[in-house]
């Protein structure tokens, strides 16, 4: 894609989630916060779809993993135990002498100031985690940071799980939750941000079935996108350079999504090997390995899938995100113009069904919108609305990917049934009121 094009896009997109309530600046009526996002009113609903999913996959279909919601401020000795603390996680940074700006070294095309071509310093080791103070004390004792990410909240749970489930090998723990990073290069709207929220599992198991397990949950993570929407083209397994494997990574391939901006990862398939519960074992001085039924113990390995909701949420909306000129053939507006569809897998729309009644001032008609709003909004999210034409309103839906509208008109009165629209044929159907819900409901779980 030339550059232009991209920009192009990710400028609509930013324009787009913004004007129709996915995403917005942090603090924007203070000029902003620095690569923080806040999620809209369908923003929300859509991040929560995507991770009722997720969870539903990996602890519901799946019958020996559970999850766990541990705490993101944790012990500081967590951090030493996990490399985190050490150079094992910082990023190389130089700095331009001249605006004094700093940039990642391994992101920088050239070796002057990208900024005002300014001369650049010699590499320094920056940590990424968020330092912060617990208690009243701002002193060094106080210090602890911000989990840079969730697992380490499950590996120090290892052995309360799996005493409480009892449980056993190979079996895996999943969490979702926020992770915090300083990222000094934080960029492409949602997609490096310092605040994130991670959707993690890890599976241990025993060391022998590693390799095995890997490929196991490498396939299982990339149909769960296909499965979601996202083409098969769009998405490929990028293999990690042994010399640029993340410190406690034996292996680790990154599941990447071809952005507007290139192609970048979307989730980590890492074999963190015994690194883990090893070192938490030393530090912590508690025996966290692991007694197979035919008594012979050992340290389990662990192969984690790690998944960011953000860019989840990011990669459903640049692949959902339709532009169409001179609109589509159904339109009862007399000025055809660009719709947007967002073509998004209708078990994750914000909004799953709108009801419209067709004209706003008969109140026969509006009641009745109101009666079957009240009875659908129960088990489903939904939006009623009656203002503009009943095109314009059909528009207005579709671009926030709602699949269903609902409209009850003058036949209504008489049949007790509505139209029942579907966003992407446009077809229309009559179902009966008593109907609908059942209806939607196959519709919305086929
Ligand atoms: N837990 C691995 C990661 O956050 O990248």
């Amino acid at each position: 894609m030339a550059k232009k094009e991209e920009n192009n896009l990710l400028n609509k997109l930013v324009s787009f989630t913004k004007r129709r309530g996915f995403v917005f600046q942090s603090s924007e009526i203070y000029g902003g916060f620095s690569s923080c996002y806040d999620f809209g009113p369908l923003g929300v609903e859509l991040k929560n779809n995507i991770k009722k999913e997720w969870w539903k996959k990996m602890t519901r279909m799946h019958d020996n993993i559970v999850g766990i919601d541990a705490s993101v401020l944790m012990s500081p000795k967590v951090w030493e135990a996990s490399g985190h603390l050490t150079a094992g996680f910082a990023d190389e940074l130089v700095e331009c002498k001249k605006c004094h700006h700093r940039f990642r070294k391994d992101l920088l095309e050239k070796n002057k100031c990208p900024d005002c071509g300014g001369e650049l310093t010699n590499p320094k080791k920056f940590n990424l985690m968020l330092k912060t103070f617990v208690g009243p004390v701002e002193d060094d004792s106080a210090i602890t940071y911000l989990r840079p990410e969730t697992c380490q909240g499950i590996y120090v749970n290892f052995k309360n799980v799996l005493q409480s489930m009892r449980a056993k090998l190979p079996f895996g723990i999943a969490q979702i939750g926020k992770s915090f990073r300083n990222e000094i290069t934080p960029k492409d709207f949602i997609f490096r941000t310092r605040e994130f929220e991670q959707m993690e599992m890890q599976w241990f198991c025993d060391p022998k079935d590693a390799d095995k397990f890997f490929e196991y949950w490498l396939e299982e993570r990339m149909n769960w996108y296909i499965k979601l929407g996202i083409k098969k083209e769009n998405l490929r397994a990028k293999e990690t350079e042994k010399n640029e494997l993340a410190h406690y990574a034996k292996r680790a391939v990154d599941i990447e999504y071809k952005f507007p901006f290139g192609w970048k990862e979307i989730e980590g398939v890492h074999n963190r090997g015994e690194w883990d519960l090893l070192n938490h074992s030393k530090h912590s001085g508690q025996d966290l390995s692991y007694t197979n039924d035919e008594g012979k113990k050992f340290t389990p390995y662990i192969i984690e899938t790690s998944a960011g909701a953000d860019r989840a949420l990011f990669t459903l909306l640049c692949e959902g995100f339709k532009e169409i000129e001179g609109g589509r053939t159904e339109t009862t507006d007399s000025t055809k113009e660009v719709e947007t569809v967002l073509d998004i897998n209708k078990k994750l729309a914000p909004v799953k069904i709108a009801v419209l009644p067709l004209v706003k001032n008969k109140e026969e008609i509006t009641k009745t919108a109101k009666e079957i709003f009240d009875m659908l909004k129960v088990h489903f999210d939904c939006q009623y609305d009656e203002s503009g034409s009943i095109g314009r309103r059909y528009r207005r839906q579709d671009e926030i990917g709602t699949p269903y509208c609902i409209t009850v008109d003058f036949e209504t009165l008489d049949n007790k049934d509505v139209t029942l629209r579907d966003r992407d044929t446009m077809k229309q159907e009559r179902v009966k009121i008593s109907e609908l819900g059942g209806k939607i409901f196959n519709l919305l779980t086929s």
